[in-house]
C-alpha cells in the first residue's frame, strides 16, 4: 500500500477541468445575482463556535455531530470550521451595522464543512452559494429569493421542484410543541433513540427523522399548519399568490421542517430524484429571529443557500454543457531570433485580450506541435527565425480543414480575435 499521504475522506480536489466547470457556473451565477440586486459578502472560513450553536441550534444534527470544532491552542478559544453561511452573514450584519439604512440583499460563496457520512453528493467540504435578504419582512420577498432561483434553474437546464411548508410564528409553534410533545409521550413505545433524545429539548427535529420506522407516527402527528396565527397564515397565501402569479408550480409538504433551527414562517426546498439520496439541491426560509438572537436590532430576514456540486451533478444529468475556455493560442517557436519574437507576440497577443500559451523548454517543432495539439489551443502560432526577421507568424489552426497562413503579428491577432473556431 501506498503511504503517500491522500486528501481527508468527503474533501475534494476541483483538477482544471471540473474547474473550468465551476467558473463557468460561477460566472452564471455571479451575473444572476447581479441581475437581481444581491450583493456580494465575504466572511471567515473559521467562526467562535459559540456562534452556530446559538444560531442554528444546540440540538440539532449539524451542531450535535457535524461541526469540525477545535480548541486554538494558542489562546484557548473554541473554534469551529463553518457548518453554513447564513449565522456568519446574521453575525456580520450586526458587527458592522449593515442595515444602519435599510434592508440588504447579499450572497456569498464557498467551502461548508460538516462531518456527515460522505456518499455521492454528500461532502464534508462542499460548496454552497447562499443569498440573504435582511431587513424585509413581506412575503413579497420570499417570492423573490423562490422566482430567482427558478430563473437560475431555467439558465442551468434543471427542472427541481419546489417543496414549501410555513413554520408559523413563535406563539403557534409554541403551541404545536405542546401537542407533539404530548403525541409523542403517547407512542413512547414506537420512538428511536434521536426522538427519545428529542422529545423534550427539540420535538419538531422529530418530524425531520428518516428513520423508516418512525414515518408512520410521523405522518400521523399533529401538524404546524393546523396552529398557525392569523398574521402567519396571511403572509403563507400571500406567498403562494405571489408565486402563482409568477407561474412557479409547488408543492406544499407539511413536513417539512429544515434541519436548522432559526427558521420561522416561510421555508422551502428544491428537490430532484435524479441524484439518489442527496436530492435536495437548494433550501432556505425565513429567519425574522435570528438577527435579535445573536445580538442584533430586531429585524426580519429571509434567504437560502444551493450545493454547488449537487446543481452540477443534476446539469451533468441533464446533458447542460458549460463552455469552458481553451487558449486561443499556443506559440511554438526555434531559434534564438524567433524566441525573442515569440516573447513579443505571446504579450501583444494577451495585451489584445487573447489568451497565449508560449511555449517553454525548447525542442523541435514537431515536439513542440505535440504539446500545442494537447493545450487544446484553437491555433498554433508558428514563429521561426525567417518568420521572426519579417515580423509575421504562421497562423495554423489546430481544429477544421482550413490553412495555415503566414501573416503580419498585427494581423494574425485579428484574425483570432474574429476567427470562430
Ligand atoms: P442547508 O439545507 O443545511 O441550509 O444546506 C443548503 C444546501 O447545501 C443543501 O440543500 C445542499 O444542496 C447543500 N448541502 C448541505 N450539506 C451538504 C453536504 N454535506 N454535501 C453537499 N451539499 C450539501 C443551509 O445551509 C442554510 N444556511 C440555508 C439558508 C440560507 N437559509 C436561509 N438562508
Amino acid at each position: 500500500m501506498s503511504n503517500n499521504i491522500q486528501s481527508v475522506r468527503g474533501m475534494n480536489d476541483c483538477l482544471p477541468d471540473a474547474a473550468d466547470t465551476w467558473q463557468a457556473f460561477e460566472a452564471i451565477v455571479c451575473d444572476w445575482l447581479r441581475r437581481y440586486g444581491y450583493r456580494e459578502m465575504r466572511t471567515p472560513i473559521l467562526e467562535h463556535t459559540g456562534l452556530f450553536k446559538r444560531a442554528i441550534g444546540e440540538v440539532t444534527d449539524i451542531v450535535e455531530k457535524e461541526m469540525y470544532t477545535f480548541v486554538d491552542e494558542l489562546n484557548g478559544e473554541s473554534l469551529a470550521l463553518r457548518p453554513e453561511g447564513t449565522a456568519s452573514s446574521v453575525r456580520a450584519v450586526i458587527q458592522h451595522n449593515l442595515l444602519y439604512d435599510g434592508g440588504k440583499r447579499l450572497w456569498y460563496a464557498g467551502p461548508m464543512f460538516r462531518h456527515e457520512r460522505p456518499q455521492k453528493g454528500r461532502y464534508r467540504q462542499f460548496h454552497q452559494v447562499g443569498v440573504e435578504a435582511l431587513g424585509f419582512a413581506g412575503p413579497d420577498t420570499d417570492a423573490e429569493l423562490i422566482v430567482m432561483c427558478a430563473d437560475l434553474w431555467r439558465t442551468l437546464g434543471i427542472n427541481p421542484t419546489l417543496q414549501l411548508n410555513t413554520l408559523g410564528d413563535y406563539e403557534s409553534r409554541q403551541r404545536h410543541r405542546q401537542k407533539l410533545v404530548a403525541y409523542f409521550e403517547a407512542h413512547q413505545d414506537v420512538l428511536d433513540e434521536d426522538s427519545k433524545r428529542r422529545l423534550h429539548s427539540n420535538p419538531l427535529r422529530i418530524l425531520d427523522s428518516k428513520n423508516p420506522a418512525m414515518q408512520a407516527l410521523n405522518d400521523a402527528a399533529p401538524q404546524l399548519m393546523d396552529e398557525l396565527d392569523d398574521e402567519a397564515r396571511a403572509h403563507f397565501d400571500a406567498l403562494q399568490a405571489l408565486l402563482r402569479a409568477n407561474g412557479i408550480a409547488y408543492e406544499i409538504n407539511p413536513r417539512l421542517v429544515r434541519g436548522l433551527d432559526y427558521y420561522n414562517r416561510t421555508v422551502f426546498e428544491w428537490v430532484t430524484d435524479q441524484l439518489g439520496a442527496q436530492g435536495t439541491v437548494c433550501a432556505g426560509g425565513r429567519y425574522d429571529g435570528l438577527i435579535a438572537q445573536l445580538g442584533g436590532k430586531p429585524a426580519p430576514a429571509a434567504g437560502f443557500a444551493m450545493g454547488i456540486e449537487r446543481l452540477l451533478a443534476l446539469m451533468e444529468v441533464a446533458g447542460t454543457p458549460l463552455a469552458t475556455p481553451v487558449p486561443d493560442a499556443y506559440i511554438v517557436h526555434a531559434g534564438d531570433a524567433a524566441e525573442a519574437f515569440a516573447w513579443q507576440a505571446a504579450s501583444a497577443l494577451r495585451a489584445a485580450g487573447l489568451a497565449a500559451v508560449l511555449h517553454c523548454g525548447g525542442g523541435s517543432f514537431k515536439s513542440q506541435m505535440k504539446k500545442a495539439d494537447a493545450s487544446r489551443a484553437r491555433y498554433a502560432v508558428i514563429i521561426g527565425d525567417d518568420e521572426a526577421a519579417a515580423q509575421q507568424v504562421t497562423l495554423k489552426p489546430l481544429r477544421g480543414t482550413a490553412e495555415q497562413t503566414r501573416v503580419e503579428l498585427a494581423l494574425a491577432i485579428d484574425s483570432l480575435k474574429n476567427a470562430t473556431i
